[in-house]
This record gives C-alpha cells, sequence and structure tokens, in this order.
C-alpha cells in the first residue's frame, strides 16, 4: 500500500502495519518513529497513544525519544522546516544575529507556522557541524558560516 494512503488510512492501521514490518522490540523504536515521521509528516499524539499500546511502552518514554531527536518531529508543519541551532558555539559565532533576522524574514517565532504553510522555524540544539557555525538547517539542507545577508537567497531555494 502507498505510504501516503497508509497513513490517510488511520493511525492505528499505520502503526500496526509500521510494527510489523519493522519489529517490536524496544531496540526498533526509533526506526519506528522515523517510518511513522516519514509517512505521516510528524509524528502525533494518537500515533504514540498506539505506538504505546503495541509495543507494551510507556507513551511517556516514547514521547521523550520522539522529542530527543531533531529529525523526529512531533507536530504539524509547514511544507519547509527551517531550523537554528541555538547551541553554544553557534551562538558565539554569531548566531544571534542570524536568528532575529530569521524571525524577521519568516514573521515567525519558534514553532510557528507561516499562514501560507510553507514554512515552520523551529530551533535545535547542535546539529554536530559547530565547525560551520552559526548553522542554519532547511528540511535536510544544512547552511553554515550563515550571514544575515544569505538568509534571502537560501530560503528563495525553497519556493
Ligand atoms: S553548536 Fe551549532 S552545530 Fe553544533
Amino acid at each position: 500500500m502507498p505510504a501516503e494512503t497508509r497513513c490517510e488510512s488511520g493511525i492505528k492501521e499505520m502503526v500496526e502495519g509500521i510494527v510489523a514490518e519493522t519489529g517490536s522490540a524496544r531496540s526498533d523504536l526509533i526506526p519506528i518513529l522515523l517510518r511513522i515521521s516519514t509517512e505521516c509528516s510528524y509524528i502525533s499524539e494518537e500515533a504514540i497513544r498506539q505506538l504505546s499500546s503495541c509495543l507494551r511502552l510507556p507513551e511517556s518514554e516514547i514521547f521523550a525519544v520522539a522529542t530527543f531527536y531533531h529529525m523526529l518531529l512531533t507536530q504539524a508543519h509547514g511544507r519547509h522546516i527551517v531550523q537554528f541551532c541555538e547551541s553554544a558555539p553557534c551562538h558565539v559565532a554569531g548566531g544571534r544575529e542570524i536568528f532575529q533576522a530569521l524571525k524577521d524574514l519568516l514573521g515567525l517565532k519558534p514553532g510557528e507556522t507561516s499562514q501560507d504553510d510553507r514554512w515552520t522555524l523551529f530551533t535545535t540544539s547542535c546539529l554536530g557541524v559547530c565547525g560551520i557555525g552559526p548553522v542554519v538547517m532547511v528540511d535536510t539542507d544544512i547552511y553554515g558560516h550563515v550571514l544575515p545577508e544569505q538568509l534571502p537567497a537560501i530560503l528563495e531555494n525553497y519556493r
């Protein structure tokens, strides 16, 4: 069954299908969450409830894992996700100016989605590429040594 159809056909069936294909051990949790996040674009509370029942793990444990990894999203979002690294190494490399410029350009605060559903802005902790800070990530693309004046051109790539 195509991924979109499976997600749309019902959270319970989707989660049960992914668990059947991936496995139901504790060590399968992250691969399962990645698949849910990919197929449904984020991991909803209902998906966590169903997964808790399937894996016999507490919802709180699943939620903790889902919110720990920046590539797993637990809320609905726009077509493009802009993430700004707010950890100290990026901060001291000019991150404060980048963050302010991003908020001004998008007209968003962290966690907000634009009215046209094009952008969601998130902050994130270290993305593991501190040497090229300040770092901005758009969807899966990482931009390093970003200057405020470069932001319009970067965002223009995601029309
Ligand atoms: S502190 Fe920003 S990537 Fe590590």
